[in-house]
């Protein structure tokens, strides 16, 4: 029976793909994920288009800038990127900057970076200090952000009298899985909170705080911030842009759930994508998710009745092994293979499992055009905790395969950059008021609208 435009509400059934879900595949697993990682929690609301504007318009940036960036919680950087008391890292989003620094052993403040005196950033890199001294007339504070030296203090004997104003002011920090978070607004809800008890139980398996960041990439890429991110926040794409992965991966049948302020997408391996014209066989399955070529043999034992996701999930249980400790026993296959992707509002993808891949998104500076695209391996260790991979920055015209370290991931971020710069000049001519999204492959990226639209319904952020 054909749809009605009165049929589109959010009782109207939802559709899955046809083949076997990830669901189906986990039920076939030898080693079992548990029960609290399977459940499902799908997100529907509506069916309007996401207004253009909000990618193109500057206006839509200034609201941003005015009521998101100023008031959600951002990962700023990876708690070993301040390994000693005095260590620091400058954080930009958007216009504004932060300090970001370890003050005592087993504690991290966050400042606006700017001079008290007349304005002049504390800081432009990053670094190691034993006070923050302004270089423009030298003002200094501590690292606890007292005011520890004004030059010529007989000139200034209203800032004897006002001393409280030389406190540097703090912006909230909080901490999680090893990525520090910083909140520019007083009155938020603590990270703990805002994160919710689900996804924090979820990443207490992986020891994300045990990892070091391997590899670290950055790229200006020219387009809004929102259609890089976006273009990692669905796997329906993998068909036309990601061919090679068709064969192994279904990634229409993800599953797409929503934990308040936290989603994740689950694409199983082993499932062959149902847009493919023919049903390859494991053996098939496995040499392209191997890239294997013609006439080359399997690097790996495979006999008949053996599965891509039995012989990938033991090769990962074993390679995981001497740095993650005898703890991969209790693993499930599935967190070896498959693509954990969970997503934090408003802009960071920490993967979870064995992935090892974590995502950043930002505008550019001031720019709402250009956006600053990261990519990072935070992988286990054993031994001494190696110190964090230098950034490679990479320009708008570098292709990400001079970034080191990234291997297989560097090719496939190749290919979704290609979308980008595109969809931002294709945006300009199109016809239409906004962009349309599938209900279920693409709801991550409803719902990140749908909570955009909340922060900026609730208007400036009171300090
Ligand atoms: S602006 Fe910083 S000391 Fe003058
Ligand atoms: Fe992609």
């Amino acid at each position: 029976m054909a749809l009605t435009p009165d049929d589109l509400t959010d009782d109207l059934p939802l559709q899955r793909s046809p083949g076997p879900t990830w669901q189906d595949k986990l039920d076939e697993d030898v080693n079992k994920i548990p029960e609290y990682l399977r459940t499902e929690s799908p997100y529907l609301n509506g069916f309007e288009d996401i207004p253009k504007d909000r990618y193109l318009s500057r206006e839509f940036h200034e609201l941003e800038k005015e009521r998101l960036w100023s008031r959600v919680w951002q990962f700023a950087c990876r708690e070993e990127h301040l390994p000693e008391v005095g260590s620091y890292i400058v954080y930009d989003i958007a216009d504004q900057s932060y300090l970001v620094a370890r003050v005592a052993e087993d504690e991290i403040k966050a400042y606006p970076n700017a001079c008290l005196h007349r304005g002049r950033m504390l800081k432009t890199y990053d670094g190691r200090c034993s006070e923050f001294r302004c270089p423009f007339h030298g003002f200094a504070w501590t690292l606890d952000g007292d005011i520890k030296h004004i030059p010529a203090e007989w000139d200034f004997p209203h800032l004897e009298v006002r001393s409280e104003e030389m406190m540097l002011p703090e912006v909230r920090v909080g901490t999680w899985a090893g990525f520090v978070f910083i909140n520019p607004d007083p009155n938020a809800e603590p990270l703990e909170d805002f994160l919710g008890p689900e996804v924090i139980k979820h990443f207490e398996r992986w020891n994300l705080q045990d990892r070091y960041v391997a590899a670290h990439a950055s790229k200006i890429i020219r387009c809004n911030w929102k259609i890089a991110n976006e273009s990692f926040c669905e796997g329906f794409h993998v068909n036309a842009t990601h061919p090679q992965g068709m064969s192994y991966t279904g990634d229409p049948q993800s599953q797409i759930d929503v934990y308040g302020n936290v989603a994740r997408q689950l694409s199983p391996k082993g499932i062959p994508c149902p847009l493919l014209p023919y049903t390859p066989t494991e053996e098939e399955m496995l040499r392209d998710a191997l890239d294997v070529r013609e006439g080359e043999d399997l690097p790996v034992p495979f006999e008949e009745g053996d599965t891509l996701r039995g012989v990938l999930s033991a090769a990962g249980r074993e390679r995981f092994r001497p740095t993650f400790g005898d703890g991969v026993d209790q693993m499930g296959d599935s967190e070896f293979l498959d693509a954990w992707v969970y997503v934090v509002h408003p802009n960071f993808q920490p993967w979870g499992a064995f992935n090892r891949i974590v995502y950043r998104f930002r505008p550019n500076g001031d720019d709402h055009e250009t956006c600053i695209f990261e990519m990072m391996y935070v992988a286990p260790f054993s031994g001494d905790r190696p110190p964090p991979a230098e950034v490679v920055h990479l320009g708008v015209d570098d292709p990400w395969t001079d970034a080191t370290g990234l291997e297989k991931l560097a090719m496939v971020a190749e290919q979704d950059t290609f979308n980008m710069e595109q969809v931002q000049r294709g945006l300009k001519n199109l016809r239409r008021e906004g962009v349309t999204l599938s209900r279920y492959q693409e709801s991550t990226i409803r719902w990140k609208h749908d909570l955009l639209t909340d922060y900026i319904n609730r208007g400036p952020v009171q300090l």
